[in-house]
């Protein structure tokens, strides 16, 4: 590895968190900083206040190591270090422009206690223009002597994989006016064996934007071949097969479902759509696949509705709450729109979720949640799939045949092969294979 920097990561949520145990692991002193003084007292004490695997295990061995330390003193944190990391959240305002008041607020924290230059790294998703914004307001608070370029770089972490995604990344993108400040910050990566993008600092900005809208368009894109599929009697993991074994595609985000959700996706499309309107450009695909993704959730109520029946008074087993699996994250999981609309109709919800039913009793206390999947299946109507967790895959679906008063499933997460759970006696509607040829298959 390169030398070991001193660095303060300023924001202890999900990015701050993961980044800082992961630059710790690099071999660099971190300090990880957040003005939530409880957050920080969970954290001095070992307790990871996300579900992400691997983290705990993670602070554990570089805090043991003196390499990772919490503090709420943030000006304390901030003399200390050469390099400053900004991951503080910023999130979408009413007109959906990004709000980027705790952004500010570090900045001017930072002016304030910075009595040698220091390098600034924006890792928060912050819209195009903000690091120049960000390095104006540093100059017009801080000393003149002091020096504080400001360095874009973005991540591109997934919840539940967040670890390997930081050691395995498929590039490092450093946007940076003052080249040897991005110089720098590459530095700190050099133990990864990945391709290191230069650029200025608009560009990177964007680049997490760009990746983010683009991703989201595959999967509104193949959300609405399912829907094709459906009327012309085709099979979208096929035709998505087919697709992705085309180079210039590739088999990626190709998972037709219920549409996205989580921190990101939602959030970024929406920001990315408001700013192009800001600059007066219509982004009409990002608007596209914003509404199918809306649509997608809206659709699954109706196929529910319409394999159930009359839904007032049903009972429906809901599998799976977090966004997606391997995070107890329900930040827009579809899971959640789709209980209110059928409790709204007067289902009766039966949830199961392996790590995010604390947090769904916290947000909505009316809905039982499970931790024995099998309890929640207990004499149901109807099984519904929102997320497709291992712990799913594998329950033991003749013994859910038993327990059901009606063998019915609607999966929109295409986990299972149609044949195979019709075999077992269910009726088994999923997205976009719902195909003729399946039905003569089984008999
Ligand atoms: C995403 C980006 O992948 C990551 O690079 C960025 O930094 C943050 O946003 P994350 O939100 O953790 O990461 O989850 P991801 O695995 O990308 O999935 C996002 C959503 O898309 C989930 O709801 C998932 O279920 C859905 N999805 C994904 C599909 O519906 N189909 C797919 O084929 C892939």
């Amino acid at each position: 590895m390169g030398e070991a920097a001193r660095i303060t990561v300023i924001g202890t949520g999900y990015v701050g968190l993961v980044s800082g145990a992961c630059l710790a692991e690099m071999g660099h002193q971190v300090i990880c900083a957040d003005q939530a003084e409880w957050k920080v007292a969970r954290l001095q004490q070992g307790e990871i206040p996300i579900y992400e695997p691997g983290l705990k295990e993670l602070v554990a061995t570089n805090v043991s190591a003196n390499r990772l330390s919490f503090t709420s003193h943030i000006g304390g944190a901030i003399r200390s270090s050469d390099i400053i990391i900004i991951a503080v959240g910023t999130p979408t305002q009413d007109n959906g422009d990004v709000d980027m008041s705790q952004v500010n607020n570090v900045l001017t924290c930072i002016a304030a206690n910075a009595v040698t230059s220091k390098t600034i790294v924006m890792k928060s998703t912050v819209p195009v223009g903000s690091g120049s914004l960000a390095e104006q307001h540093l100059r017009l608070l801080a000393a003149s002597h002091i020096h504080l370029p400001v360095v874009s770089n973005p991540e591109f972490l997934r919840e539940g994989s967040a670890i390997w995604d930081t050691f395995h990344p498929d590039r490092i993108v450093i946007g940076a006016k003052d080249p040897e400040a991005g110089i720098r910050i590459a530095r700190l990566h050099a133990s990864l064996r990945a391709e290191v993008l230069h650029t200025d600092r608009e560009s990177a900005e964007l680049i997490k934007y760009a990746s983010n809208a683009f991703l989201a368009t595959k999967i509104s894109f193949i959300n609405e071949m399912a829907n094709v599929c459906e009327k012309v009697g085709a099979n979208i993991s096929l035709v998505a097969k087919g697709m992705g074994l085309d180079r210039r595609i590739g088999p990626h985000f190709l998972q037709a479902g219920v549409g996205y959700g989580g921190s990101c996706f939602p959030k970024d499309t929406k920001a990315q759509l408001k700013l192009a309107q800001n600059v007066d450009y219509d982004f009409q695909i990002l608007r596209a696949v914003i509404d199918v993704n809306r649509l997608q959730r809206e659709r699954f109520v109706t196929k529910i509705e319409r394999e159930v029946g009359c839904l007032s008074g049903k009972r429906i087993a809901v599998l799976g709450l977090a966004f997606k699996p391997n995070t107890d994250d329900l930040r827009d999981a579809p899971a959640l729109d789709i209980i209110s609309a059928l409790q709204q109709q007067g289902a009766l919800i039966q949830a199961y979720d392996p790590a995010a039913a604390e947090l769904v009793m916290e947000r909505m206390p009316d809905v039982p949640v499970f931790t024995d999947p099998y309890e929640a299946l207990d004499e149901v109507d109807a099984i519904v799939i929102t997320t497709e967790w291992e712990a799913i895959r594998s329950l033991n679906w003749r013994l859910v045949r038993s327990l059901v008063k009606a063998p019915l499933i609607v999966d929109g997460r295409n986990m299972f092969e149609p044949v195979e759970m019709s075999q077992l006696g269910f009726t088994y509607v999923s997205v976009g294979r719902e195909t003729a040829m399946l039905a003569e298959l089984v008999v």
